[in-house]
């Protein structure tokens, strides 16, 4: 079975092709990033007229990579919430018409889900159950995964997600868009204090006992402590590198807790912030010393990408889930908690 994957909800546009036997066949992503630079960050209406641009030219380039025709096509999957209202619109009426058109079905997928589910794309992946930390734009959760539609959120941020604190500690530091790639290069170039020194930063919440997060007021220990002194370009690096420091700290060891509290040896790390170099060793490290391992998404399907959303979709038709016919009368959902699905 081939599935076609329209990924819309922010800024990048993503296409893709899974094949039930053969894996992922084709997958193109274009990115807004260059279009909403100017702005300081994305602009919603922006990002739905250029998704509409870039659907169908993304949708040829896939079916070339993939030496299909648009007949080869079985199923529409399509990421239908959370994410931006307009943006979410574009894809979910591109791939309702297509599948309408094809006369084949269409899937809404929650943006979560798919990600949630992307480390399974890589050829090591994980067994049923385990712990998934997702930590993007939007979120920062701890979930318990059993399988595919079987999510227990054990705890969130009760404020800023990690990807969040990383764009708007970037933007303080006079870094550009997006935020967390610039800040977590200008790390690597600073020195990190173990002991108490300069640009000690707290580890919100790492007590707490419980799996909730908190990283709003991390920005605001950066902006006093930025603005404590004149900062010369080694002191910007020096204090990304215990922002990342403080992040990452707090990001392993509740992730750590959650596998000991649900003896599970399997954690999986979905979402933009995945990609950051600085969390994977930490989460590596710490998970080996629990006797467990660390499970992550392919680099290029850390951020928002059709390949996930393709699979997602097809693992839910493969559990014999029936697509309802939406024929017009979809909707989308720009608030949808993730344990809410079935
Ligand atoms: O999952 P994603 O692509 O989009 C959402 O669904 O939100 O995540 C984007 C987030 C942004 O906040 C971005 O700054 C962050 O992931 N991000 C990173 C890195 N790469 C992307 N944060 C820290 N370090 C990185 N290397
Ligand atoms: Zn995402």
């Amino acid at each position: 079975m081939k599935v076609l994957g329209i990924e819309s909800s922010c800024d990048e546009t993503g296409v893709a092709l899974y094949d039930t036997e053969r894996g992922l066949l084709g997958h193109a992503v274009h990115t807004q990033v260059a279009m909403h630079e100017a702005y300081g960050g994305v602009v919603p209406e922006l990002a739905s007229r250029d998704h509409i641009r870039r659907l169908i030219p993304l949708l040829e380039r896939v079916l070339a990579e993939a030496a299909c025709t648009r007949h080869d096509i079985d199923a529409i999957a399509y990421t239908a919430g959370p994410g931006l209202a307009g943006a979410l619109l574009v894809g979910a009426s591109f791939a309702e018409a297509l599948a309408m058109a094809l006369d084949v079905p269409a899937l809404p997928v929650h943006h979560l889900e798919g990600h949630l589910l992307s480390p399974l794309l890589a050829d090591d992946a994980p067994t049923f159950p385990f712990i998934a930390l997702l930590v993007s734009g939007g979120h920062t959760q701890l979930m318990r995964v059993a399988r595919v539609g079987d999510y227990q959120l054990l705890g969130e941020s009760l404020d800023d997600a990690a990807g969040e604190a990383f764009d708007k500690t970037a933007k303080l530091l006079g870094l550009g868009y997006p935020g967390g790639p610039a800040l977590a290069q200008l790390a690597e170039q600073g020195t990190i204090y173990p002991k108490a020194g300069r640009f000690k930063l707290p580890r919100p919440m790492i007590n707490s006992g419980d799996l909730s997060f908190s990283f709003s007021g991390l920005k605001t220990a950066v902006l006093t402590a930025a603005r404590a002194k004149e900062m010369t370009e080694a002191d910007k690096a020096d204090l990304a590198a215990e922002f990342q420091e403080a992040v990452t700290e707090v990001l392993a060891a509740k992730s750590v807790a959650a596998c000991r509290q649900h003896r599970l040896s399997s954690l999986v790390v979905a979402g933009g912030v995945g990609a950051n170099r600085r969390l994977r060793q930490r989460l590596d490290e710490a998970m080996a010393k629990i006797g467990g391992r660390v499970f992550y998404p392919e680099l290029e399907l850390c951020t928002d990408n059709g390949a996930m959303i393709a699979f997602a979709g097809s693992q839910r038709l493969l559990q014999g889930e029936v697509p309802v016919s939406a024929r017009g009368a979809f909707a989308v959902r720009p608030r949808w908690p993730l344990d809410q699905l079935s």
